[in-house]
């Protein structure tokens, strides 16, 4: 029997999110229905809503989720009813032309589930990166749960479903960062954060953050910025080559998505250095960069996809070393909410107030 549920939705084009209720289909062939304990609001959900990736309206919002998988459709063999898991929106085909290359982490066909979600009138939803899951209960395809330690907090391990596993892999899996490397990252969000602990984690020596908010600047210390670096009252460029011998560092991370904030990354950035776009850019925006610096410059240019990451590989992993101590996923946490405080929420992260807010269900 389908279910209906209360869920978060964006109807139109920058219009305030409404709780709505939500049809649940019982889940079909190689899908499964969780029931969702945490979920993060990631800045990817207000660009949804600003009409900022597509115009598929009305959006069911939320992809940062861990919860319980409730039931599961013939066929799934990967999880269990019952098994804690964080939801991850890059379920692998195997066989693409990149899977079959041994490149699974840029899989060109992941797949979601097949049926839809609905509101009761029968419109169907579109939900946030195939997930969508501000929402009771939401449906995916089995290869979108990731099954990692139930002993983990639902809060934290949700956070690891996209922008803190993006942070953490766009500076080791994209950026190769590696030990004794130097690195700036610019935006100290969740994102850029993760990627500040992503930096620490791989053993690079000089990490230098850079936002224009100080508070953002102080959160970022806490996760292994060795330097800090207001952009919007000092030159970034300049002060990160004071800072590494007038040269430049190894990698520039761009956490925000703003052409100049990218322009920033690629001069500070030192000879055959490597650059990582992990913000995602409004579809309007263009950029101008001198030909003879990207060529004279070396290095490599490079974009970051959910940090080239493979879920089922890596989220286990990080989870080990958050029971270990050794990743501070509860550092994302600023605030636990409520399903209906979910505008609230882009509002705080608009004013720069939070790293992370989390529905807690
Ligand atoms: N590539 C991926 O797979 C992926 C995954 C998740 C999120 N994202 C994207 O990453 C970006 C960051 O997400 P978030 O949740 O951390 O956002 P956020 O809003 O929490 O953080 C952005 C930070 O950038 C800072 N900032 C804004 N303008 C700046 C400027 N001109 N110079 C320096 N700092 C500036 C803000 O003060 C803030 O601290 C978003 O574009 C989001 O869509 C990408
Ligand atoms: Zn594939
Ligand atoms: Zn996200």
């Amino acid at each position: 029997m389908p279910q209906t549920v209360k869920g978060v939705v964006a109807m139109t084009k920058g219009a305030a999110v409404t709780i709505e209720n939500v049809v649940i289909p019982d889940p079909g062939p190689g899908e499964a229905v969780v029931t969702i304990q945490a979920c993060g609001v990631c800045h990817t959900d207000l660009h949804y809503r600003e009409g900022g990736i597509n115009d598929e309206f009305p959006f069911l919002l939320g992809h940062e989720a861990s919860g319980l998988v409730e039931s599961v459709g013939d066929g799934v063999t990967e999880v269990a009813v019952g098994d804690f898991v964080i939801l991850n929106w890059r379920a692998v085909c195997g066989t693409c032309r990149s899977c079959v290359k041994g490149k699974p982490q840029y899989c060109f066909s992941t797949f979601n589930a097949e049926q839809k979600m609905t509101l009761e009138d029968g419109t169907e939803l579109s939900p946030a990166l195939g997930i969508g899951a501000f929402v009771e209960k939401t449906l995916v395809a089995a290869g979108q749960c990731t099954k990692v330690d139930p002993e983990a907090s639902p809060a934290a391990a949700g956070l690891l479903g996209c922008g803190v596993m993006a942070g953490i892999g766009a500076a080791i899996n994209t950026g190769g960062v590696g030990r004794g490397d130097s690195v700036a990252v610019f935006g100290c969000g969740g994102v850029g954060d993760a990627a500040i602990a992503g930096s620490k984690l791989a053993g690079a020596s000089t990490i230098i953050a850079v936002d224009i908010d100080d508070q953002k600047l102080e959160w970022a210390k806490g996760f292994g910025a060795t330097h800090t670096i207001n952009s919007g009252a000092v030159d970034p460029v300049a002060r990160i080559r004071e800072l590494t011998g007038g040269n430049g560092v190894d990698v520039a991370i761009d956490a925000i998505g703003l052409p100049e904030v990218y322009k920033q990354c690629f001069e500070a950035r030192d000879l055959a250095g490597t650059v990582v776009l992990v913000g995602v850019p409004h579809p309007d925006m263009t950029i101008e960069l001198p030909f003879i610096d990207i060529f004279g410059r070396g290095g490599s240019l490079k974009s970051s996809w959910y940090g080239d990451c493979l879920p089922a590989r890596d989220f286990p992993m990080l989870i080990d070393l958050y029971r270990q101590g050794r990743l501070d996923l509860d550092g994302f946490v600023s605030e636990t909410i409520a399903l209906d405080e979910v505008e609230a929420a882009f509002h705080k992260m608009e004013r720069g107030e939070v790293l992370r807010s989390v529905v807690v269900l």
